[in-house]
């Protein structure tokens, strides 16, 4: 949204298309802008318009359709202007363009918007304005809600309500979480945007120094059009303004916005924020007690080349190749390797109260709950207290018991699994402290948490999660010996850790160097349906992450199975044909393994096997092998799943598809 400085209708849609192509990483399947159409010569809402535009599939499609449309005038220079773009993945209704958004109040777009999240109360909303005589286009929640501003504006009680006062009674109707902005032909020039349970932030870009790094929160409630801009308006980015450029940016994620200013303000549930006439406010219904009163202008540190690829022919691969380094920036100042003490700042003011706790209890989705699998028994071994990993979404199901004592870790590389934070909720409700383990500085579960760890990995764009995942591993770790530095029994087992930690960056690289021989090995799989891949112990969490990969990103069907449930099922599937993965380390379950490894060649198996270098017992019954640095058996994990990931990656290309933006998934999954 921009002021003072004209631009042209061509330079606005790249804005918005650069913001999106920003946020591709999250994964969609349609896309869709609006902007202020050509003024039409009629008295009928002054003239203004809205243009819609929408497709199904990459927003380069949608790009290449904003140039099919002469009727558009890319060239013609507009002022105050305000576009919304979004890109949609489907939870109601199909991927289509009708179902994508901006959705629109009727066929004159008299409002539109744009919504993450879900309505949860959609179809009562609906019913009721069917009933009302609306129409629907779409088989979308979200439609309800520029249906309901229409409806509401239709029904204004004087002509000089505020844009905002329409949103305001909107939010009151909608159950369910969402992140909104809105646009209208009525308010040309003003945007208006608000949450509840989805992100949404504001960046802020201005020719001048801001005069302040807080915008107070007004509690009074909106009633009259320009009620923000009486002249007692303590708001101080009223007072950028007189003549000089101010840009403001609506995003749901920082990338989206970052080339264009590094100034940012978070919106907190409920907030409604109002731009117009160069000057924002933000609104909110109610005070609550404990309440901030201000929000804070904070600067980014993320630098744009960072999230990009780089030499690289996708993310994933940059991801994989980079954990030497990120791995680095998650122990980065907290471990001392000449006093073998560990300290995360996020937790130490906490670390009292943690260690008194009944249990741990670790939860996430996918990729971040492979984290908590595979450093649950070295946290229950150094903390010797019940470590609890659970699947946000099975733990919710459960309704599963949790008391004032417990201790509650959120693990999420975006910071906004919508699973994960109704799972955070759920714990704080019932009064355990909660810790979040994020890759997402101010993401919702950062905020909404007692205290954490950010592990620091830096932006992770591929879908398929990999560098999170290792950064998880390592800041779990991190943890558990801090909770152990004065136990004296335990302390030759942490020097061994940490003198694996300190070596764990050059073992790394050395993994990396297998890539030429995984791609030899993906050369022989990539046509096959299934690939099942078996350990057990410190690498079982190794099985379940390389499968998921597999899965995710090859289509391949893959399973990954622990070798001691081998007997129980599993056994079934072996023969000659069918493709298996075992890990086998010399580590406590080495012996196990070994007799998981008869069972499947006296099935005529031929495992390909992921062992330490030196293993000539394991090597002469492999199909194949590839010889891992060995390490201390709880960190063994973090060096055997990078074969893995390489061979999902190389599967993957092999069969032709998109490596960073598999089908059907998102990176960020904001909905239950
Ligand atoms: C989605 C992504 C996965 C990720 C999971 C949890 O399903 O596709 O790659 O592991 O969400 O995401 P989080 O951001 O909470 O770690």
């Amino acid at each position: 949204l921009n002021y003072c400085v004209p631009r042209t209708r061509k330079e606005i849609f790249e804005t918005l298309v650069k913001g999106l192509q920003r946020l591709e990483y999250r994964g969609y399947d349609s896309a869709g802008i609006a902007v202020d159409g050509p003024k039409k010569a009629t008295t009928d809402i002054n003239g203004n318009t809205i243009c819609l535009i929408k497709k199904k599939g990459k927003v380069k499609a949608l790009d290449e359709e904003l140039y099919k449309k002469d009727s558009l005038n890319l060239d013609e220079e507009l002022g105050t202007h305000f576009g919304l773009a979004h890109t949609r993945w489907a939870t109601h209704g199909e991927p289509s363009a009708l179902n994508s958004h901006p959705h629109r109040s009727d066929k004159d777009n008299e409002f539109v918007v744009i919504h993450n999240g879900i309505i949860t109360n959609y179809k009562e909303l609906k019913k009721y304005l069917i009933t009302k005589g609306y129409e629907f286009e779409s088989e979308t929640d979200t439609e309800v809600i520029p249906k309901l501003i229409k409806y509401v504006y239709d029904n204004r009680e004087s002509d000089n309500v505020a844009f905002a006062k329409l949103v305001e009674r909107v939010i009151q109707q909608l159950e369910g979480a969402f992140a909104l902005v809105f646009k209208s032909r009525h308010f040309p020039g003003e945007a208006v945007a608000t949450r509840r349970g989805s992100p949404l932030l504001i960046g802020v870009r201005s020719e001048q120094e801001l005069l302040t790094e807080n915008i107070p929160v007004q509690y009074n409630s909106v009633h009259e059009k320009n009620s923000h801009n009486r002249s007692d308006c303590s708001n101080p980015i009223n007072s950028v303004g007189d003549g000089s450029a101010v840009e403001y940016y609506f995003a749901s994620d920082a990338s989206a916005i970052i080339e264009h200013t590094k100034k940012v303000l978070y919106m907190e549930d409920n907030d409604i924020a109002v731009v117009t006439g160069g000057k924002l406010s933000i609104h909110r219904l109610n005070r609550q007690a404990g309440e901030d009163p201000v929000r804070a202008i904070q600067t980014l540190q993320m630098e744009l080349q960072q999230i990009m690829k780089g030499n690289f022919d996708a993310f994933m691969q940059k991801e994989i190749f980079e954990q030497p380094e990120s791995v680095v920036n998650t122990m980065r100042g907290r471990i001392c390797f000449d006093t073998n003490t560990v300290v995360l700042g996020g937790l130490k003011d906490h670390l009292k109260e943690i260690k008194r706790c009944r249990r741990l209890i670790m939860i996430g989705c996918g990729t971040s709950f492979h984290a908590a699998v595979a450093t649950r028994q070295i946290l229950e071994e150094l903390t010797e207290v019940p470590v609890m990993v659970e699947l946000a979404s099975d733990f919710l199901d459960r309704n599963t018991p949790v008391f004032r004592d417990d201790v509650c870790f959120f693990i999420s590389q975006s910071g906004e699994t919508a699973d994960t934070l109704m799972a955070l909720r759920y714990c704080k409700a019932h009064g355990a402290l909660t810790v979040g383990i994020t890759n997402t500085v101010g993401s919702s579960i950062c905020r909404e948490t007692d205290c954490g760890v950010h592990i620091n990995a830096g932006p992770e764009i591929g879908v398929a999660s990999t560098k999170a995942y290792t950064s998880q591993f390592v800041a779990l770790i991190m943890f558990a010996l801090m909770m152990s530095e004065d136990r004296l029994s335990l302390q030759p087992r942490r020097q061994e850790i940490i003198n694996g930690l300190k070596m764990l960056p050059e073992l790394i690289k050395k993994v990396l160097e297998l890539n030429e021989k995984i791609k030899a090995i993906a050369n022989e799989l990539y046509q096959q349906r299934s690939l099942l891949v078996m350990g057990r112990g410190f690498n079982y969490a190794t099985c379940l992450e390389g499968a998921l990969k597999i899965k995710e990103i090859t289509y391949m069907h893959s399973e990954g199975i622990l070798a001691g449930e081998l007997k129980h099922g599993p056994l079934a599937l072996i023969d000659k044909d069918m493709p298996v993965i075992m890990v086998i380390m010399k580590d406590a379950c080495y012996t196990k393994c070994q007799n998981a490894l008869q069972q499947v060649t006296a099935r005529s198996g031929r495992p390909i096997i992921l062992c330490c270098e030196d293993d000539p017992e394991i090597t002469k019954n492999a199909y194949q092998t590839i010889e891992l640095p060995h390490v201390v058996d709880c960190l063994q994990g973090i060096l055997s799943v990078i074969p893995l990931q390489l061979l999902s990656f190389h599967l993957a290309v092999l069969r032709g598809y998109d490596v960073d933006f598999p089908r059907n998934l998102a990176k960020s999954v904001t909905v239950e």
